[in-house]
């Protein structure tokens, strides 16, 4: 078998049934909203990337630092033999794993980006030509099922703060799917970006260089392209904003005149209003306690708990009851 393969789990028309779907529900709602798993085409997968090199966004940073300081810990506390990743992106942090965890036999990285998939199995190959990686294009909102044939103890990787782009509903039914994933003895390595003061959070999302304006936008572009929309970006503004009472930051487009799009797939016509905004994405930011007892209520119980030096940041290590 070759060390690489690159599976799509879905048909291509499947995932354009989901954006069609998504974009008439959420373009007719009020307020109007626009589900964030769409941002990652391949442009929107480079602008995260570039996204997790800027100043001002922490996270990338703060994790990687607890990986390199922890990562033989939490491998002597797995033995996982199979590693898999929840939106993998560029896997780059997770060669911090992938180095200590010896008895590594297999990695599957899944996302729904095909491009960063293609372009994180290359570069893993080049470093570990032994190790089988079996790149899965899924959603993992959509209750996909692993390969039966992978060994042993597994350790199952989200990491990114991903989890915080859930909407709490969604959370719970992630973590009640990643446990039901679990066999006894499997474990989950889950990545939190922590509460902290709101300039700090404010500036992650809406940098100086505008670089997460263009990520934001990107989401049009991905409509334009795949439904024949005119949405005109330079049209909308970027706006990030924390919300105290969800402690979440929240990120919107914000029409900057009344204008209105035609999404001709779809046959429809939508108005804005000056200043009116559309979600576009949450982020979650998290406290110990949340996680944990989130993670209990799926049967998942924290064996592990690290932060970066700053406090920023955490990593939690929870096993299947
Ligand atoms: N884990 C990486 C990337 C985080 S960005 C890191 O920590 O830097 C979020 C990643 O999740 C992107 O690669 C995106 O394509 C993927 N993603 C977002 N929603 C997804 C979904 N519903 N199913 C699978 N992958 C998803
Ligand atoms: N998982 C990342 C986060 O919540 C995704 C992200 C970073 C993001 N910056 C963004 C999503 C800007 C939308 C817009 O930190």
């Amino acid at each position: 078998m070759s060390p690489f393969t690159l599976t799509r789990t879905l048909p291509a028309d499947a995932t354009a049934a989901a954006l069609r779907a998504d974009v008439a529900e959420g373009l007719t709602a009020t307020p109007k909203r626009l589900p964030p798993k769409w941002f990652y085409d391949a442009r929107g997968s480079e602008l995260f990337e570039r996204i997790t090199e800027l100043p001002e966004y922490y996270p990338t940073r703060a994790e990687r630092e607890i990986l390199a300081d922890r990562a033989a810990e939490i491998a002597a506390a797995t033995g996982a033999r199979t590693l898999v990743e929840l939106g993998s992106g560029s896997s780059e942090k997770t060669r911090h794993l992938l180095r200590a965890l010896t008895g590594l036999r297999c990695y599957l990285p899944v996302d729904v980006s095909e491009s960063a998939l293609a372009q994180a199995g290359e570069a893993l190959l080049a470093d570990h030509p032994d190790l089988s990686v079996r790149a899965l294009v899924a959603d993992f909102q959509a209750g996909f099922a692993l390969p039966g044939d992978v060994p042993g103890p597994r350790l199952l990787a989200f990491l990114g703060g991903t989890v915080g782009n859930l909407l709490p509903a969604e959370r719970a039914a992630f973590f009640a799917t990643a446990s039901g994933l679990l066999a006894p003895g499997d474990a989950l390595l889950l990545g939190t970006d922590l509460v902290k003061d709101e300039a700090t959070l404010v500036a992650a999302y809406d940098d100086a260089q505008g670089v997460t304006a263009e990520f934001n936008k990107n989401v049009l572009h991905v409509i334009n392209r795949e439904l024949g929309g005119d949405l005109d970006p330079a049209a909308f503004d970027h706006v990030a904003l924390w919300d105290a009472d969800h402690e979440w930051i929240e990120m919107r487009l914000r029409a900057r005149t009344d204008l209105t799009a035609k999404i001709t797939a779809l046959d429809l016509v939508v108005p804005f209003a000056a200043g009116e905004e559309m979600r576009t994405e949450i982020s979650a930011k998290f406290r110990k306690e949340r996680v944990q007892s989130e993670l209990a209520a799926a049967g998942l119980h924290t064996r592990g708990w690290w932060t970066d030096r700053a406090g920023r940041f955490a990593l939690s290590l929870s096993v299947r009851a």
